[in-house]
């Protein structure tokens, strides 16, 4: 059933507009919620990050991995927008498109891409490896990026240097700003000894020795020009004039509040806020707009990529809980196949979440991954080494590392809650652990998922009908 966006005595009103967060480091499950929930949604929208993102759908039995493309693309009549506060690359989105064509969705109508967007080329890519390569051998510790040069895109977006899809439909205009991009990075590049880092077979007809080739980059630059034209959209006037017609919007978030340039694990990080306050700026809403805030939060913790995580455990033994989450969980990332860190549920974290998302509700997944574990812990707060004890998440990663968590002991559950649909048909020792989550962060939740397939999810409220 879509919801209908009219009131029942048939005059038009302003749409309800939900927006989608990861609560942890990303990987919490996003992709399955927003998909589940576009059901009462007309639009969904992007709003931040790049192809680091990776959301996976299952339906049917049918997994699908998402980048780019909006989780809505998957519910025939919803419109997919990537707002402005996305680094676009054009070359990954045609293959996604062309994977998901062939899979018989339907994508290029439905697909608005913002003009403001700034562009992530062979560039930005190769940059971010040499970075990466050049901090390794430095002894520097590398961050772990993804290394599709995301935090490069940023990087010129900020120094008002960036080629934007807008850029595109205007030749001359990409010729020059390329040019002058090409010759900056190639200067750092040699800086970097881009000489000795191992290209990636996708890039190798742009770098040559280390440096970057201009006219290779520039015909790429055509071609892909060409293809995104008839999507390139004022993403801001028609995700306001859709709200205007009456629409739910779905604004999705991607990675996870504590990957946050500015409010998570600095600089373990990525280059873009995360938290639910740029859902307006990534796509050029008022702040206005935004009436319900689901933070997406996984019954346990997961990172990939460097960086402090105060409740990981020994995730490689067999016969250990963390093992147990690895394997059960299936945790590898869905963009890079790493393995991720995997550790106890982080309530003091979540406050922190709950705090700088301004959360409504939340929806706690994979809850299925913790069966048949004998104890369950809940760190819900930090022993600091001066003795004092803090009771949230501190900011920076320094701070963050000093942390010793404190735990709260529950007991587990041997009955299997794979496919539950009802909040009381969850074993009793389920519905403490979740009842304890809700009381220390302060947050009700809203939905529990208890599998990856899309009907396989318990409701308490419905984001989209929830007035608050
Ligand atoms: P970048 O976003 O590629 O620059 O990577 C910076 C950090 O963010 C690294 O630790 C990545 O592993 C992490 N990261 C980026 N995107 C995701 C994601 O979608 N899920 C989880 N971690 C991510």
């Amino acid at each position: 059933m879509n919801t209908n966006t009219n009131t029942s005595a048939g005059a038009p009103r302003s749409g309800r507009n939900v927006v989608v967060v990861g609560t942890q480091w990303g990987d919490e499950g996003k992709g399955k919620l927003v998909d589940w929930l576009t059901e009462s949604a007309q639009g969904v929208v992007r709003f931040h990050g790049g192809h680091n993102a990776g959301h996976t759908l299952v339906i049917n039995g049918v997994k699908t991995a998402l980048h780019l493309v909006p989780s809505g693309i998957m519910r025939e009549g919803v419109t997919c927008y990537i707002g402005n506060g996305v680094v676009l690359s054009i070359a990954k989105l045609m293959e996604e498109v062309a994977g998901l064509e062939a899979a018989g969705v339907t994508v290029r109508e439905r697909l608005r891409v913002s003009e403001a967007c700034p562009l992530i080329l062979p560039q930005q890519v190769f940059l971010d490896l040499a970075r990466e390569a050049f901090r390794e051998r430095a002894g520097s510790g590398k961050i772990g990026t993804t290394g599709r040069g995301i935090g490069p895109a940023y990087e010129d977006k900020v120094a008002r240097r960036a080629l934007r899809v807008q850029d595109l439909l205007h030749p001359e205009r990409v010729a020059s700003r390329l040019r002058e991009q090409i010759e900056l990075y190639n200067h750092t590049l040699q800086y970097l000894h881009a000489g000795d880092v191992s290209v990636p077979a996708e890039l190798q007809a742009f770098v040559h020795r280390g440096q970057l080739q201009y006219e290779p980059i520039l015909a790429e630059a055509k071609r892909q020009a060409d293809w995104i034209k008839p999507m390139v959209a004022d993403v801001s006037a028609e995700v306001n004039a859709a709200h205007r017609r009456g629409e739910n919007l779905l604004f999705e978030g991607a990675q996870g509040a504590l990957l946050d340039v500015d409010h998570g694990t600095y600089p373990y990080v990525t280059s873009s806020n995360c938290v639910a306050g740029n859902a307006a700026a990534g796509s050029g809403v008022g702040p206005s707009l935004l009436h319900y805030v689901l933070g997406i939060t996984k019954a346990y913790c997961t990172r990939v990529g460097s960086g402090p995580f105060p409740t990981e455990l020994d995730w490689e033994t067999p016969g250990t809980p963390g093992y147990h989450m690895s394997t059960v969980g299936a945790e590898k990332g869905v963009t890079t196949g790493r393995a991720r860190r995997c550790g106890w549920f982080d309530a003091a974290l979540l406050k922190r979440s709950a705090q700088i998302n301004g959360l409504t509700g939340l929806c706690i997944t994979k809850l299925d991954v913790l069966d048949g574990l004998d104890k369950v812990q809940i760190c819900v707060g930090y022993q600091q080494p001066n003795g004092q004890q803090l009771d949230m998440l501190p900011m920076g990663a320094n701070e963050i590392q000093a942390c010793e968590p404190i735990y709260e002991v529950l007991d587990g559950w041997s009955e299997s809650t794979v496919g539950v649909t009802q909040y009381d048909k969850l074993p009793i020792n389920a519905r403490k652990y979740l009842e304890r989550i809700e009381q220390v962060c302060g947050v009700p939740i809203a939905a529990v998922s208890t599998s990856p397939d899309r009907d396989h999810t318990i409701l308490r409220h419905q984001p989209f009908q929830c007035q608050v």
